[in-house]
């Protein structure tokens, strides 16, 4: 954890953006994976880290908007619970790290939130994603699990997005640790990328390196010879000369700040003239997008600067034709860059996601339904102190290629018999992370090999 003024600040900050009542954060609890007593790896819920540092489950905490006060709520160990779980510090020796001078047992939550609706005052709490957490709140706030959602408060939500959009110097240094620790993710990846070697293999070291660094993953590592496939996270192919193998990987440092980079390896240790030609275009799209980002800028711009950068590189190669703004417009870029350039980034890899991305990202307004842009999670402008990832893609993807063709969708803008032999060629991605800063934006952590030049050195 950070020192206990960073949290006593927060919760200051909080408070002032708020008008009245009581917020309930609860942190969250064990998460079984077949029975109660064998539960995935713990993780506490990021906007509980950001106010309350503490990494142990089954806390619960209230903030009082008008008294200033903060309290936290949690059992202590019992004997037998000591004898299997060792002499671990008291609820109230964790609050006082975190400069939180009131505890009591976790049934007395239950009284107080009561107490403070029957007097009429608001009780704010964030929008849960975790059964446990719907089903407790339900029961404190007397509502049926299904209203739990929509009784979030938006003041609170708007007020949280304030505080972790803007990351401080302590976050920063955070998470360039966790992209150093990436990018060595990375560098031994592309260096184990060769033909016979198993993906399985890879993903293997790749989240060894997370653990041994005291952290974990991010999130589930993407390391697939289909690149072309967004989501991939199964590893059951063998590597063979000539595929492209993508890694997107990011580690988490054990306070839960996250990286996130992609990087894209040639098996055989070069690109053939197919993929380095798309791979110039990825790299055009790569630089085009982070000249791009500066604060006042709408991070729309920076998505359209690669959707631009890609569907003339397309136009070259013969796969796309015609005007280039119009077929952006139209979102033909889409068939093969059907994602967004990027996301927020902090204590989660998706930074606030589960807050809901009209807030976090677009300022309140509506998502376009576009097909590609319906998937960029940031559009707001840029400010200094966010951190975003940039991360271009070109994809070919057989299915969503015959369906655009058997609708004729954007058939003004696309040769689809030119497309047709690029239908194996796989996917690119290339990925990092930059803090918007004053004038412009800069690279967090170590730069990573990405240059052609550079992914031959790695294997040199
Ligand atoms: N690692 C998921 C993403 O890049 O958004
Ligand atoms: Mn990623
Ligand atoms: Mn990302």
């Amino acid at each position: 954890m950070f020192d206990r003024q960073t949290y006593v600040q927060r919760r200051d900050g909080l408070g002032r953006r708020l008008e009245k009542g009581l917020v309930l954060l609860p942190g969250n609890g064990e998460s079984p994976m077949n029975y109660a007593d064998n539960a995935y790896a713990f993780r506490q819920d990021s906007t509980f880290l950001y106010y309350f540092g503490l990494d142990q489950p089954d806390l619960a905490t209230i903030i009082d908007v008008e008294a200033g006060t903060a309290t936290i709520f949690g059992n202590e160990l019992d004997l037998d619970t000591i004898v299997w779980m060792g002499d671990l510090p008291t609820v109230a020796e964790r609050a006082e790290r975190v400069g939180v001078s009131e505890t009591q047992p976790r049934s007395r939550l239950a009284g107080i939130v009561s107490a403070a609706r029957s007097a009429g005052r608001p009780v704010h709490y964030l929008p849960p994603y975790r059964a446990d957490s719907t089903l407790m709140l339900a029961e404190l706030l007397d509502v049926s699990p299904g209203d739990v959602g929509t009784g979030a408060s938006a003041e609170l939500i708007r007020a949280v997005v304030d505080q972790r959009s803007y990351k401080s110097a302590d976050e920063i240094a955070e998470l360039e640790q966790a992209i150093t620790i990436s990018v060595e993710m990375h560098r031994a990846a592309g260096r184990m990328a060769r033909p016979g070697v198993r993906e399985q293999e890879i993903a293997a070291e790749v989240a060894r390196i997370a653990s041994a660094s005291g952290g974990r993953l991010a999130y589930p590592i993407i390391g697939t010879i289909n690149g072309q496939t967004l989501h991939n996270h199964v590893y059951p192919n063998t590597l063979s000369a000539g595929d492209l193998y993508l890694l997107d990987a990011g580690a988490e440092t054990a306070r839960g700040y996250a990286g996130d980079l992609t990087s894209t390896f040639p098996v055989s240790g070069s690109f053939d003239e197919r993929q380095r030609t798309v791979y110039d275009i990825l790299l055009r799209a790569y630089e085009a997008s982070i000249a791009t980002a500066a604060p006042g800028v709408p991070n729309l711009d920076v998505h359209m600067a690669a959707a631009r950068a890609i569907f003339d590189g397309m136009k070259q190669l013969g796969i796309m034709k015609g005007n280039t703004e119009e077929a952006l417009a139209a979102g033909a870029h889409a068939l093969v860059f059907p994602h967004g350039i990027g996301h927020m980034m902090g204590l989660d890899v998706h930074d606030m996601e589960n807050l809901g991305e009209q807030y976090v990202g677009y300022d309140g307004r509506p998502r376009s339904r576009q097909f590609g842009l319906k998937s960029l999670r940031l559009t707001r402008k840029l400010e200094p102190g966010f951190v975003i990832t940039i991360e271009p893609g070109i994809y070919f993807i057989p299915q969503l290629i015959d369906d655009w063709r058997a609708r004729g969708h954007n058939e003004q803008f696309i040769d689809f018999d030119e497309l047709d032999r690029w239908r194996d060629f796989g996917g690119m991605r290339n990925e990092e992370d930059f803090l918007i800063t004053t004038d412009g934006s800069r690279r967090l952590g170590p730069r990573k090999p990405q240059t052609i030049e550079e992914l031959a050195q790695l294997r040199d």
